[in-house]
């Protein structure tokens, strides 16, 4: 499909534009359960390192590629060396395990926005209310069902335009509505331990582990190492200065996933008494915790609600723009329509998705390497897939294209402050590290490294 690429008008349209997609379940959802497993204070330092070290040199790279290009990873990779377009399509893969699942997550928050417009909040504050819910045959597939279904038919339509626009809106609300969750529970007996808990950094808690669920959650929350940001950066402009732009978005992005943490890893301390127990609830965390934060508020139902809704929006510009990605792929490689396409897009995620979402209840047997089906995909894609797409894209830029065609691209408009912090990091270090935590989380699921 020939289409005159748009680019966007402002600097501040790119940069919203790239932090809608990039902010999502990820930081709400994934982040605070992640540090609370993790550690907490020294889960946080491990992230927050990684984000301005790698997190940033790889945001540079991928959007600087895509500008350079004006192409998506396919044909990006494809431009510069003609040998090299297998790492865009390794990339391709990634959105395709992650957007069935993402909608599984979707589903759970429409059904607790649903849970608290009906006033059921003591219910949803109950220990057993949400595995009861997602162990159940049908409940959860239905939310799910509903959930992508609307994912796709905003996808067909072509109106993310309008939803877009809404959740710039709401984005703002939500993190005010964050401070507010975060004070209030801050102000409930024992919370402070979880404050420090999730601020001061416990080195003993320290492990490898710690660093491949850091880096893994990086990727993911910040779209990196799946072709996202090459294709939003096909769009940006020459004029608007890159290096400014991916500071904007990572402090954006990062900002919000700390909050998301204060506002439930506190909470875990004060309403299910931080024992390790709590704090390793895994996937389940935000919605066992948060509940029991807003049953105890006043007008917490309505607060709920409000929060909930907010969510659901944030996830679904999230996973809007993951469908939108799978869309554009098949359009351009099968040629088909669009609507022809979403249908057949549809079909996938609900193929995957429905045993992903049985897999809590009557499927829990398929269990590959112990693990649940949604933590599987989880892993294969942020634990295996994208370190090797992050590490492929470094020795592309290390040692194909070299830094300088990087450094050239950002330098179009002023100096790149750290070139040299760049060229070593994306050389060397990078590839190396990536390649020693790739190691590490294959050897740990197959049971060689018991942790
Ligand atoms: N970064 C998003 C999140 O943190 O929820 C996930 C995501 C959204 C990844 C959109 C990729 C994407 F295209």
């Amino acid at each position: 499909m020939e289409k005159q690429r748009g680019s966007f008008t402002n600097k501040l349209g790119f940069v919203l534009a790239a932090a809608g997609s990039a902010v999502g379940l990820g930081n709400l959802w994934r982040f605070p359960y992640l540090a609370a497993k993790h550690g907490g204070g020294v889960f946080l330092l491990v992230y927050l390192i990684l984000a301005v070290t790698f997190g940033f040199a790889l945001m540079v790279t991928e959007i600087a590629i895509g500008r350079k290009t004006h192409l998506s990873a396919v044909g990006a990779f494809e431009k510069l060396n003609r040998k090299c377009g297998f790492i865009g399509y390794l990339a391709c893969l990634v959105p395709f395990i992650i957007t069935p699942y993402y909608c599984v997550i979707g589903g759970w928050v429409l059904k607790y926005f649903t849970v608290f417009v009906t006033n059921q909040v003591s219910e949803a504050a109950s220990d057993e209310f949400f595995t009861s819910f997602i162990t159940q045959p049908a409940a959860p597939v239905i939310f799910f069902v509903i959930y992508a279904s609307a994912t796709m038919v905003i996808v067909m339509l072509g109106v993310e335009k309008g939803i877009e626009k809404a959740s710039r809106l709401m984005m703002p609300l939500l993190v005010v509505m964050t401070v507010v969750i975060s004070v209030f529970g801050l102000m409930q007996p024992g919370a402070v331990d979880g404050l420090i808990y999730y601020l001061k950094p416990d080195f003993g808690r320290f492990s490898a582990t710690t660093v491949l669920a850091a880096m893994g959650q990086l990727f993911y929350s910040m779209s990196l190492a799946m072709g996202i940001m090459i294709t939003y950066g096909s769009y940006m402009k020459k004029e608007a200065s890159l290096e400014k732009s991916v500071r904007q978005i990572e402090i954006f992005d990062t900002g919000i996933a700390f909050m998301a943490g204060l506002m439930i890893i506190p909470a875990v301390f004060a309403f299910s008494g931080g024992s390790e127990e709590a704090l390793g609830k895994g996937p389940s965390l935000m919605f066992i915790t948060l509940p029991k934060v807003f049953d105890s508020m006043k007008l917490g139902t309505v607060i709920g609600a409000v929060f909930f809704l907010l969510v659901l929006f944030a996830a679904l510009t999230s996973s809007i723009s993951l469908a939108e990605t799978l869309v554009s792929i098949v359009m351009d490689k099968l040629g088909w329509t669009r609507k022809k396409t979403c249908v057949l897009i549809l079909i996938f995620i609900l193929a995957i998705g429905i045993p992903v979402s049985l897999g809590f209840g009557i499927w829990s047997f398929i269990a590959p390497f112990g693990m649940s089906l949604l933590d599987f995909f989880d892993f294969v894609s942020n634990s295996v897939l994208m370190p090797i797409v992050a590490i492929l894209t470094c020795i592309f830029v290390g040692f194909v294209i070299k830094p300088k065609a990087i450094i050239d691209e950002v330098e179009i408009n002023g100096k790149f402050g750290i070139k040299k912090f760049y060229s070593v990091m994306i050389k060397y270090i990078a590839p190396v590290f990536l390649a020693a935590i790739l190691i590490f989380a294959v050897m740990e699921a197959m049971g060689i490294i018991i942790v």
